[in-house]
């Protein structure tokens, strides 16, 4: 028997219509905030990721799913969404029309990493990102999506908010925090290198030994620039302004290395260790490092199997019609009579004929709000009854007349 791989899993009913469920209404919201829907495809070079997720991030470190093409071009399943978008912005010439761009999109993400409950190999996100707006309003406008999503849904979730200051601040910030590290010693494998790599991510390592040794380290939070720290207080009451909790967590730096100014999580405590359902951030140099014109952009990206498990479904109002055929002779008639239907309304029919109980049995079954069944009277009459299965309402109605019927 062959399996689907460790760590990788079929979305199938109910989990489908969860998931369904979740990415119409998701996208719904987008789109009044005036994202568009993108997709791009879901292998890119390797160079893409190394770029912009960052050489010190543990995704281009060691998760990636990369590989060598029969055309010998280095290509890698996407790990996350952003960089392919930021590549088709350029690509597309969008950064050179200096407009602002607003696309939303959802698809399964691939990081080679250990799985465990809420973290797998083959995963799928929805995410947002904005290109061509610097006001931090718009960092605002996304986490206030973003939280309207999670309420749309019924998640209690708490969102985590912290700045990583902008090419000003951060250098001198960094090379305080270089000095503060070079005074630890003890700390992991990991953060030995990403100490070099990319100092900041040492801020969340997830070693007790090294928080310990952090305890005291400098926080950006304090060394903000004018510009971060108003940015910063503005966004913190817009958040407060819409009745949004947060929580400052000055050691919030996030695993991709793209982000400056906002970056912020949204986490639950009910899905177990890997809490993150949500993450984002602004990432205003990304375009210009990967080849296109300088244009601020901020996003974020949801774990879609992790919200599931918090997602309720609503109960299922009854819909549709169910069509059954009572003898063999009326098999014909309910296999047009339901293509013919299936054009206005959801409709369901069996291909062969048993008893009006088995038939009534299956209706119930598929939750069709409308019942019908043809036997010999039927098409003698060329009438049929359909009878509302939600109120026992029966009503006569001439084939000829289906099609006009109000379902
Ligand atoms: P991220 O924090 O790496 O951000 O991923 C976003 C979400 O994807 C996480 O909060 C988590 O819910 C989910 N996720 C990540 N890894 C796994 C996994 N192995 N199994 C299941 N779920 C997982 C990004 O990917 C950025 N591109 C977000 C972004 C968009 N920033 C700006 N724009």
């Amino acid at each position: 028997m062959i399996n689907a791989l460790r760590g990788m899993r079929d979305i199938i009913s109910p989990d489908s219509e969860k998931y369904t469920y979740f990415i119409e209404n998701c996208s719904k919201i987008a789109k009044n905030y005036g994202f568009e829907f993108i997709a791009t495809p879901v292998l890119e070079e390797t160079s893409l990721f190394k770029r912009s997720v960052g050489e010190s991030s543990d995704i281009v470190g060691k998760e990636m799913y990369q590989f060598i093409d029969k055309g010998e071009n280095d290509v890698c399943l996407r790990p996350e969404g952003t960089a392919g978008i930021v590549r088709s912005f350029i690509q597309n010439k969008m950064d050179r029309a200096g407009i602002v761009k607003r696309f939303f999109y959802y698809g399964a993400m691939f990081r080679y990493e250990r799985p465990q409950k809420g973290r797998l190999r083959q995963f799928h996100q929805f995410g947002v990102e904005s290109f061509g707006v610097s006001d931090v309003r718009e960092d605002a406008a996304v986490i206030l999506m973003l939280s309207e999503m999670l309420q749309f849904f019924g998640i209690k979730t708490i969102l985590k908010l912290n700045s990583l200051g902008c090419p000003k601040c951060m250098p001198s910030y960094r090379s305080k925090l270089v000095k503060f590290l070079d005074t630890a010693e003890g700390l992991c494998e990991d953060c030995q290198r990403r100490k070099n790599l990319n100092p900041i991510r040492v801020l969340d390592c997830k070693s007790e030994n090294c928080q310990r040794l952090l305890t005291n380290a400098p926080l950006l939070i304090e060394a903000l620039c004018d510009e971060c720290k108003n940015d910063f207080e503005s966004l913190k009451s817009i958040l407060s302004k819409f009745d949004i909790n947060y929580e400052i967590d000055p050691k919030l730096v996030r695993g991709l290395d793209y982000y400056s100014k906002t970056a912020f999580e949204f986490v639950s405590s009910d899905i177990g260790a890997q809490s993150s359902v949500a993450g984002g951030g602004r990432y205003d140099r990304l375009v210009e490092f990967l080849g296109g014109k300088a244009t601020p952009a901020v996003g974020f990206a949801i774990g879609v199997e992790r919200l599931l498990e918090l997602v309720k479904m609503p109960e299922n109002a009854k819909s549709g019609v169910y069509v059954g055929a009572l003898n063999k002779e009326s098999e014909e008639l309910v296999f047009t009579l339901a293509t013919k239907l299936r054009k206005k309304v959801k409709t369901s029919f069996e291909y062969a004929s048993k008893n009006f109980a088995k038939h009534l049995n299956n209706a119930d079954k598929m939750g069709a709000k409308y019942f019908i069944c043809v036997g010999e009277n039927e098409l003698k009459s060329s009438e049929v009854i359909v009878k509302n299965l939600e109120t026992k309402e029966e009503q006569k109605c001439a084939l000829s007349d289906l099609g006009e019927f109000k379902w």
